[in-house]
């Protein structure tokens, strides 16, 4: 599906070059062009392996897929270069934060337009990416854009309205379980295990969870018993995790993520 398409990236900053990054790694043969803000990126996205400019106009035309990959301020402004520049069947895809399909339909008119909220692991093909698509948008187009992101980890396909809370979630999500990681590293070199041991066993820890999580199926709070034996040590540690109140602390930051997704809606730069 993917194969001989071409491809734009408007914006190679992190998510661009993630996503770039994932589809060379996962051998994708696709032709892509990058652009960016300043010259002096042009050789990093070279070094990627794609053609390079400063122009957004130019990295569109005939694309088969183009992917808006700019910070939403700078949306209206990407939108404006656009214009006219991008028609319909080629297919348009945001991954800007707070951003609308309609937003990005008011300004490139009727042209299919993708919504997704990938994240960061997607550079190691371990990325989250949830998709929705706008008015345009046929099954063709979602099923295109699907796959794409199918490359660089797993996709799923919720309604336009969960897009901040996506955002909020598995968006934001790695920044929150780095800092998890990071912690429990340095709770190991104050038990007495070496950094850099304690930062694997923390981060190997992390992730088999998740892997329990995923492939087993089970609800957490059972594989959770399954490691908690009566008057043990997990208990223990259970008991400080509930009295420094880290269940509500998480959904706390969820909800506030959420709420600042919903802030971003395009404005004007310097307005
Ligand atoms: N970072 C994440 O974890 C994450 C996750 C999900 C979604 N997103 C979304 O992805 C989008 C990009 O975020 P990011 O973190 O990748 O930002 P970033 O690292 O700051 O990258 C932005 C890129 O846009 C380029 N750029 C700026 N103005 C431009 C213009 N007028 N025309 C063309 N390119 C321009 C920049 O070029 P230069 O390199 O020359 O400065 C840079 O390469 C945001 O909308 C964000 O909501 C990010």
């Amino acid at each position: 599906m993917l194969e001989g398409k071409r491809l734009a990236i408007v914006g190679v900053g992190t998510i661009g070059e993630a996503l770039l990054r994932g589809l060379r790694r996962a051998g994708v043969a696709v032709d892509v062009v990058g652009s960016v803000r300043h010259p002096e990126s042009l050789a990093r996205v070279e070094a990627l392996g794609a053609r390079a400019t400063c122009s957004n106009a130019e990295a569109a035309a005939g694309a088969d897929v183009v992917v808006l990959a700019v910070k939403p301020q700078v949306m209206p402004r990407v939108l404006d270069d656009l214009a006219g520049h991008v028609r319909a069947p080629a297919l348009v895809v945001t991954v800007a934060a707070g951003v609308p399909t309609a937003r990005v339909e008011e300004a490139l008119g009727q042209v299919p337009v993708v919504r997704v909220m990938p994240n960061t692991p997607s550079v190691l093909g371990a990325g989250m990416s949830v998709l929705c698509r706008g008015r345009f948008a046929g099954d063709a187009d979602l099923a295109l854009a699907r796959a794409l992101f199918d490359r660089v980890g797993r996709t799923a396909v919720l309604d336009e309205g969960l897009m901040d809370a996506v955002t909020g979630l598995s968006g934001s999500g790695p920044a929150y379980i780095y800092l998890v990681i990071e912690s429990l590293a340095e709770a190991g070199v104050k038990v007495g295990i070496p950094r850099e041991t304690s930062t694997l066993l923390a981060a190997q820890t992390v992730l088999g969870s998740a892997r329990m999580v995923l492939e087993l199926g089970k609800h957490p709070a059972l594989l959770k018993d399954d490691v908690t034996t009566p008057a043990g040590c997990t208990v223990d540690g259970l008991m400080e995790l509930e009295e420094g109140k880290l269940r509500v602390t998480l959904l706390k930051a969820v909800v506030r993520a959420t709420e600042r997704a919903r802030g971003l809606a395009p404005r004007r730069e310097g307005a």
